[in-house]
């Protein structure tokens, strides 16, 4: 890590959970335009110090996506930075309950939702013991419950502007990662006549794939020739050489932190690739989380406010063409804007 870099965001708070041990990192990017919200990741790290990087990226992608989805605000995120061996189910309330202390201690500048390692449940305990503080706990308990069909509605909103509207049917997409947004967007391409390959890591989901009409692949999709190619897995998957050998006319997808450095985005500019950046295509779930918890939307309005990410889709794309930027920059100067 470079020591002389400046700190971009306003806050890190990292401590040891006292009932857990396990290190929590709350990272706050900004509040100039509200609190900072941003999920709650629990997952394995090769130190404390990786987890809090991660919670320091991932807030600051959370402030562009807030911005850009004209939300009131700002970007933060939570990583409980778990050892490699992974933790004793058995500790997980101990868990929550030091994630919960991390968050009231803020005081409400920031607030959480679930992510990859948690759940709308866990919201409901975190949200009990903080203030409140926490989105998306089950629909049964008075929150918005689940917000992969709001991501997966934002992310085919985005696709269909990426495409041109109405232009899906006959083409050829890749859904690499069938987990709950994936196989709600394959469902979605496949109704409107898309032709779409699957990949996971887990081959216990290929009969399910096939089931919906999709073609599992074990191939790297990344590699494939295909007109769409939509990351719905981790992040990270796009590196310079990915991107060099990348068979994809349109990049697209709900995965945060596609592109594994800032580098990528050029190299699939420089391809003719057009990449649509998560903190535009993924903003869907946060939208109809906020939208409902706390601004008092309807699903109408919050439905619609989630079309509108093709909207800004377009103004991204076009901003891009117009300034020879890569599309990542061109979601920053507007967010900046917003
Ligand atoms: N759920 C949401 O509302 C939401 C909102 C914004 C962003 N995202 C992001 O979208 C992505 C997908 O979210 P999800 O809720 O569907 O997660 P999920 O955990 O339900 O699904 C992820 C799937 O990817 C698979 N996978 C993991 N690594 C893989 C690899 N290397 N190759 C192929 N498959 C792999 C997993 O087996 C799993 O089936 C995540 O990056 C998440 O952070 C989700």
């Amino acid at each position: 890590m470079n020591r002389t870099e400046s700190f971009a965001g306003e806050a890190l708070q990292v401590v040891r959970g006292s009932r857990s041990g396990v290190a929590i990192a709350v990272a706050i990017h900004s509040t100039a335009r509200g609190p900072a919200i941003g999920g709650c990741r629990i997952k394995a790290y090769p130190s404390w110090r990786d987890g809090a990087d991660d919670a320091l990226r991932l807030s600051a992608a959370m402030t562009t996506k807030c911005a850009l989805a004209g939300l009131p605000y700002g970007g933060g995120k939570t990583v409980a930075a778990l050892p490699a061996e992974g933790m004793d189910p058995a500790r997980r309330p101990d868990l929550i309950a030091d994630i919960a202390e991390a968050i009231a201690a803020l005081g409400g500048r920031y607030r959480t939702g679930p992510d990859i390692g948690s759940t709308s449940e866990d919201m409901a305990e975190i949200h009990r013991l903080a203030h409140g503080w926490a989105f998306c706990r089950p629909e049964s308990q008075g929150g918005s419950g689940t917000s992969s069909v709001a991501t997966a509605r934002g992310v085919l909103a985005a696709l269909e502007a990426g495409v041109a509207p109405g232009s899906v049917d006959g083409l050829r997409i890749g859904v690499l990662g069938f987990g709950s947004v994936g196989r709600l967007i394959c469902e979605a391409l496949i109704e409107r006549g898309a032709k779409v390959v699957v990949t996971d890591v887990d081959e216990g989901l290929r009969p399910v794939a096939e089931r919906h009409g999709a073609a599992w692949t074990t191939a790297d999709l990344v590699r494939e020739q295909l007109d769409v190619l939509v990351p719905a897995a981790t992040g990270g998957l796009l590196t310079v050489e990915s991107a060099a050998a990348c068979g994809a006319s349109l990049i697209v997808g709900p995965a945060n932190n596609q592109i594994a450095a800032e580098e990528v985005a050029t190299v699939l500019r420089d391809r003719g690739v057009t990449w649509i950046p998560d903190v535009v295509a993924s903003a869907g779930g946060i939208i109809h989380a906020v939208g409902r918890e706390e601004l008092g939307m309807d699903e109408a309005a919050v439905n619609a406010k989630i079309d509108a990410i093709g909207d800004t889709t377009n103004s991204v794309l076009a901003l891009a063409r117009e300034r020879e930027w890569t599309t990542v920059r061109a979601a920053r100067e507007l967010a900046a804007l917003a």
